[in-house]
């Protein structure tokens, strides 16, 4: 299979997403050909370490490169402060110099906090992405936001910092978990419903392939979400309008994860039923065609993803209280990205409290019975 590659067009920062089959065995040369330093640090998740690290770390010393694993634990929890220590307290005690550089191997949570070790340590070391996750290849490994999280919200500490390279290998998505791998396609529909009505209608006839990992399928889209995370990013780094819109459904969604405690759902979970509730208010205050909430609804489901959660009084507070802490938050108000028809969203849209809670009533309550994918 050939390799695609998309740019991401930064000026000098300029960086390409290779997005291909067997790429991990290509680390090694096209971290030679950035002409980095000859020490690196392969920080991964103890999941991702026992599936792909061997791979990555023999590239990178066939290439000549003397690499240090550093290992965090797997999942959302890694994402603290506490674990940004652990990593450079490791990173120093190697002597890893300025022009040392960083490989984040793993998902975006993986992604997050190397990335934010590589723009603090020594103020600033060079970085490479290899997402592992269909999450982190067409959303978080691009456009250099890195973070971790606070007890009191999400990415609450963090920077633009943009990697060298991505590196998606498409063959590291066969050893994700199913529930994982349908929490990435979470975002896959969001980039349809933000920018390209095309992209949502050829989800809903590709799903099934989607879902089976058909390579050609899975390479296509995967493509197209880098492209528009490319161009999206490229207009608008960090975020003074329009990359708002790759919000869509976080507002909730973000709220959601943290209200319920981290872990509880994941994140391309809780921005599902983000999004199933901004439909409906994009139904509701701007004219988005019923149906077409219907079909935002109804692709998010065919792809096996939540859209309504149980939401007693005390939890629906907590929730409300979560989202007052959002980082798209504006003089007190919460703002929400909401889309006018499929293929086009506004951001910093106010939402009073009255739709607000119609919106959370709409997806509050068990799932609507329907009937599932063979796959899903
Ligand atoms: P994750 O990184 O926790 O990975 C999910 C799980 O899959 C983990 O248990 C991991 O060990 C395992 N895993 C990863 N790759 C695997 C593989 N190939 N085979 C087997 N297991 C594998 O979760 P995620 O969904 O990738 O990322 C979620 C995080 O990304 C959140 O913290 C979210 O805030 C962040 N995010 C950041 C951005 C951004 O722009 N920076 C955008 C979206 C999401
Ligand atoms: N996932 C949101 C952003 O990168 O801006």
């Amino acid at each position: 299979m050939r390799v695609r590659v998309v740019k991401v067009p930064l000026g000098d920062r300029t960086y390409s997403i290779q997005i291909g089959e067997g790429l991990l065995a290509r680390l090694g040369p096209e971290c030679r050909r950035l002409r980095l330093g000859n020490r690196c640090a392969l920080i991964t998740d103890a999941t991702v370490a026992r599936w792909h690290a061997p791979a990555a770390e023999a590239s990178l010393r066939r290439a000549g490169f003397d690499c240090l694993r550093v290992t965090v634990p797997a999942g959302e929890k890694a994402k603290s402060l506490g674990h940004l220590e652990d990593c450079c307290d490791q990173l120093a005690k190697h002597r890893l110099e300025r022009k040392s550089f960083i490989v984040a191997l793993g998902g975006g949570v993986v992604g997050d906090l190397a990335g934010f070790v590589a723009a603090t340590y020594l103020r600033g070391v060079p970085f490479v992405q290899v997402p592992t996750t269909l999450l982190a290849q067409v959303d978080s490994s691009v456009g250099g936001k890195v973070a971790v999280n606070l007890k009191a919200g999400k990415n609450l500490v963090g920077a633009f910092y943009q990697p060298r390279l991505v590196l998606c290998d498409l063959d590291t998505l066969r050893t994700l978990p199913r529930r994982e791998y349908r929490a990435g396609l979470a975002e896959v529909v969001k980039y349809g419903i933000i920018r390209d009505a095309a992209l949502f209608r050829r989800l809903e006839g590709d799903l099934l392939r989607l879902l089976e990992l058909d390579p050609a399928t899975v390479a296509a889209v995967v493509a197209r979400c880098c492209q528009i995370k490319a161009e999206v990013v490229g207009q608008d780094e960090t975020e003074s309008g329009l990359r708002a819109i790759l919000n869509f459904g976080h507002t909730i969604g973000h709220a959601i994860e943290n209200s319920a405690g981290y872990g509880k759902y994941l994140h391309g979970e809780a921005i599902a039923i983000g999004q199933a509730a901004a439909a409906w208010l994009s139904q509701r205050l701007l004219g988005l065609p019923a149906r077409d909430a219907d079909r935002i609804v109804d692709l998010l489901q065919a792809a096996g993803l939540p859209v309504r959660l149980p939401l007693p009084g005390a939890r629906r507070a907590r929730l409300l209280q979560a989202m007052k802490l959002d980082k798209k938050v504006s003089a007190g108000e919460v703002r929400f990205v909401l889309a006018r028809r499929l293929g086009e969203a506004v951001w910093g849209q106010s939402v009073s409290a009255a739709p607000l809670d119609e919106a959370l009533a709409a997806v509050a309550g068990p799932a609507p019975k329907r009937n599932r994918t063979k796959r899903s």
